[in-house]
């Protein structure tokens, strides 16, 4: 209901008797009053006069009715410990492909090898479980994807050359824009789950915290929709995910990419190692050419470009 509530207030953009809405929804005007005061509640600024109502912002909150076609498969919580604790259980209890978890602030979120991810006020933080019929090998191109997929729905939006480091951070001017985790369980030949963690720096300042990061509104000068990011990202990933290849996604990283051809330092959990980034193999991989002379592929790790 706040949804059509919504849609009938901008389609107006002017004043709208509540006799009109109630008519118009099928609803009593006491409903539309308490519907709306509801949404005043949510932050949506709408000026109620005895002449009606009128909506004059929005707040840029990922609701899940701010997401055309989405409303039932989003879960949106203005503050979780981390979205990726919350999809676990939700994919656990079998929710639908395209499950989104959404959150305005995240007090434990998580980064790739077990380090925090800031999420503070401004962010956008949200991890879609998909239920991919593939072998689990082929669960790394779907990592390569979603960072292809965000990079390119970027670029597409706003006037910022955005990059992807190996294996899907999302890079400009060579500083963090985005990361991405995955979780994923499955049985023998088949992914049962997979769960795709974003964090992307929107209108937040992760630079006060992790100087090599920095957002969106930093570098355009003004803010920008979460809203709108996500819904364009979704529409973008789940396009791919339904045509059932992922036979494109290598080289459409590798025209993204800011790490081949640089020499490179990968840290894993238990050794570093150093060497040229050559090129990436089939499954996302990278081929490094070592100090003497072999190569060697490394399948996780963080990069640093040297
Ligand atoms: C990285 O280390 O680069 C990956 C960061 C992933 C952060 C996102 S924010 C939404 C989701 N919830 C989390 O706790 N982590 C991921």
């Amino acid at each position: 209901m706040k949804q059509q509530i919504l849609e009938s207030l901008r389609n107006a953009s002017t004043v709208v008797s509540g006799e009109a809405l109630s008519a118009e929804l099928g609803i009593s005007r006491v409903s539309v009053w308490k519907h709306v005061r509801k949404l005043q509640s949510l932050d949506y600024d709408i000026i109620s006069t005895s002449k009606g109502y009128q909506l004059v912002r929005s707040p840029d909150v990922p609701f899940p009715w701010e997401i055309p076609g989405r409303a039932s498969k989003i879960h949106y919580y203005p503050e979780v410990t981390s979205t990726m604790d919350v999809a676990m259980a939700l994919a656990r209890d079998g929710c639908p492909d395209f499950t989104i978890v959404v959150a305005g602030r995240q007090t434990k979120g998580r980064g790739r090898l077990q380090r925090t991810w800031q999420s503070g006020e401004g962010g956008l933080f949200f991890t879609v479980v998909i239920r991919p019929d593939i072998p689990p090998a082929l669960g790394s191109k779907i990592n390569l994807a979603a960072a292809v997929d965000l990079a390119t729905t970027l670029r597409r939006m706003f006037t910022i050359d955005v990059k992807v480091k190996w294996p899907n951070d999302i890079l400009t001017q060579e500083r963090k824009l985005a990361g991405i985790l995955l979780q994923m369980e499955a049985e023998a030949d088949r992914i049962t789950f997979m769960n795709i963690g974003i964090g992307l720096n929107v209108n937040n300042h992760p630079v006060a915290e992790v100087p090599s990061a920095v957002s969106i509104k930093e570098i355009l000068g003004q803010a920008v929709s979460r809203k709108k990011i996500l819904s364009e990202f979704l529409d973008q990933f789940e396009t791919r995910m339904k045509r059932k290849t992922l036979n494109d996604v290598i080289d459409q990283w590798k025209r993204l990419n800011a790490t081949l051809h640089r020499r490179v330092k990968i840290i894993t959990t238990s050794e570093q190692i150093e060497g040229m980034a050559e090129d990436i193999d089939n499954s996302g991989g990278l081929i490094l050419r070592l100090d003497n002379g072999r190569t060697r592929t490394v399948i996780f790790g963080d990069c640093f470009h040297q």
